[in-house]
């Protein structure tokens, strides 16, 4: 488990602010009718202009910047020629690497007008990264992180995905510690200052079940209910965590981001 100096985690920033804007430019061109390549496109020519590097492209043959996954597609899916529909949840999971240090985060977007029960289940997988959040604090422990995730999705009437968990970040994409969106409070490593995670909860309307498809990347709900996957990378310092990957004007809009959140 690395413990980052200020300095490592400006860097860390630098990475995840890359992320944020793009998947923020992202936002203003999703619209029925696009299809997933032209997002991964689009997302691959910002990056480089940023003079960064998808971090997923060639991930153990990951093939390309973003994954896009549509509906019932929990997380992986790969980009193609299907064209997004209105009334469609799409979550988009991106990383870079920027100047030795890697970026990760996901959002889900709905195309369009949604169902008021797909709305909430969009709204649920923010909510619940943030009641993870509030666990990011020096003394607690990993575990405290996953129930916060577990016991409010639940409580909303949804299921968390257990096959896939959060993790630490920095000079590689995927570090020590497993970070589990479920299980019991106080386990696990003790969160110290300097620690850099990314948390993704993943959660389903349906069952947590997971299948894999054939081309060997997309997981889909097994009952094919709809999922949604939100991500922010999360450094954890001695005033509180700071949540890396969230640009200043998101968090202005978000409502209910309290102050004391970044506290
Ligand atoms: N969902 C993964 C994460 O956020 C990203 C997988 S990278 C891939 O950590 F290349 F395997 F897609
Ligand atoms: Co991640």
């Amino acid at each position: 488990m690395i413990i980052y100096c200020e300095e490592e985690i400006s860097s860390i920033r630098k990475s995840n602010q890359i992320v944020a804007k793009i998947l923020a430019e992202l936002k203003r061109i999703i619209a029925p009718g696009i299809q997933t390549k032209e997002l991964d496109e689009f997302a691959e020519a910002r990056v480089r202009e940023m003079n960064a590097i998808p971090a997923f492209k060639g991930y153990r043959g990951y093939p390309a910047t973003l994954c896009t996954s549509i509906n019932e597609e929990i997380v992986h899916g790969i980009p193609s020629s299907r064209r997004l529909r209105e009334g469609d949840i799409i979550s988009l999971d991106f990383g870079v690497l920027y100047e030795g240090y890697y970026g990760d985060a996901a959002v889900t977007y709905p195309v369009g007008e949604i169902t008021p029960k797909a709305e909430k289940l969009v709204k649920a997988a923010e909510e619940t990264f943030f009641r993870g959040l509030e666990q990011m604090k020096p003394g607690k422990r990993i575990s405290d992180i996953s129930h916060a995730i577990q016991s409010y999705t639940e409580s909303q009437g949804f299921s968390v995905i257990r096959a896939f968990v959060g993790h630490g970040i920095g000079l590689s994409l995927h570090e020590e510690p497993q970070v589990p969106n479920f299980g019991s409070p106080g386990r696990g490593p003790k969160l110290k200052s300097g620690m850099v995670l990314a948390i993704e909860p993943m959660i389903a309307m349906g069952d947590w079940d997971v299948e894999i498809l054939d081309d060997n990347w997309t997981a889909i709900t097994r009952d094919r209910s709809l999922s949604a996957h939100y991500e922010h990378t999360v450094a954890i310092t001695e005033e509180g965590a700071e949540i890396l990957s969230l640009l200043e004007v998101e968090k202005k809009r978000a409502p209910y981001l309290k102050e004391n959140r970044y506290a």
